[in-house]
């Protein structure tokens, strides 16, 4: 059955949605994202990421056509319209289309607005109960990771080497030390039972489930250290996970191959996937 999505204003069959291919968006990359989870037909965290996008606008020049009222009126329009209870949805906005290719662009640019839902399971997940396994690599992305953009080839590129290799996602490095996840912000739990994830910097997209969780983790007395760590110490620590908002939190249970804790998923990850789950629904109710 096709999904209703919505484009420039329109709600529309996926078969009938159209944008130009001189779309900045699908010639340049130049093009902002955000991803917001819905549980129970709900949209979780969603200020949180319509502030991201507003930032990434303010920082590339792009335009928000719309209000952050009027976005979530449309994202609910299509929960309701594709009777979506748990999953996604997708919002892009690009940067708009001039009528042919050219590197630079006029002041007045009409952006382009696109958004649609994704069906996925998020609480019965079954790398949530498994655990992932994590192949390391070079981080190879741009200098503003901060910035959400579509400009995802290093991602899609070393998510599919990890997969050919048997694995589930990547982490990635640079000088040593682990910046994020391949969509998805890091963390490594110490002996002591310190959560471990690195300090927010142009280096890292700046995760609004992982803003959720340091919050909780300070109502629960779970003690957060944000500072980098390295892929050695990533080895030997007592848990790993990752954090987003396709996920919520995934326990890593293996690193280029090697064993993290018992190799099943951490207690500790466990336990702050069970009340980010809880407390986000109780937020979006
Ligand atoms: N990705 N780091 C990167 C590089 C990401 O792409 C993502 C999210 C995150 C986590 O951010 P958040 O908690 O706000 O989802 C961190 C989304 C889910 C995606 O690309 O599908």
């Amino acid at each position: 059955m096709e999904r209703t999505v919505y484009i420039n204003g329109e709600y529309v069959s996926e078969s009938e949605a159209k944008i130009s291919v001189f779309d900045r968006g699908f010639l340049f990359a130049d093009a902002v994202y955000e991803v917001t989870a819905v549980l129970e037909g709900l949209l979780i965290d969603n200020h949180g990421h319509l502030e991201r996008l507003e930032r990434s606008c303010r920082e590339l020049g792009i335009k928000l056509p719309v209000t952050s009222e009027e976005l979530t009126e449309i994202q609910k329009t299509l929960i309701e319209k594709n009777s979506l209870i748990e999953g996604g949805v997708y919002l892009q906005l690009t940067r708009g289309c001039e009528g042919d290719r050219d590197f630079s662009y006029s002041d007045d640019i009409e952006p382009t607005l696109v958004l649609f839902t994704q069906e996925r399971a998020l609480i019965n997940s079954s790398y949530a109960q498994k655990g992932i396994k994590i192949l390391s690599m070079d981080d190879l992305r741009w200098k503003r990771r901060d910035i959400k953009t579509t400009s995802l080839l290093p991602a899609c590129l070393a998510k599919q080497l990890a997969k050919q290799s048997g694995c589930d996602d990547v982490w990635l490095i640079e000088n040593g030390l682990i910046t994020e996840g391949g969509s998805s912000n890091a963390y490594i739990v110490t002996a002591d039972d310190k959560v471990v994830t690195r300090p927010l910097s142009n280096d890292i997209l700046h995760g609004i489930t992982r803003a959720s969780l340091l919050q909780l983790a300070k109502d629960f007395d779970i003690e957060i250290e944000e500072r980098e760590f390295t892929i050695e110490e990533a080895y030997e620590a007592k848990e790993a996970f990752v954090s987003s908002a396709t996920t919520f939190i995934w326990p890593v249970v293996s690193i280029d191959g090697k064993t993290i804790g018992s190799g099943k998923p951490g207690s500790l990850a466990t336990k702050l996937r069970d009340i980010y789950i809880k407390m986000a629904i109780d937020t979006a109710r």
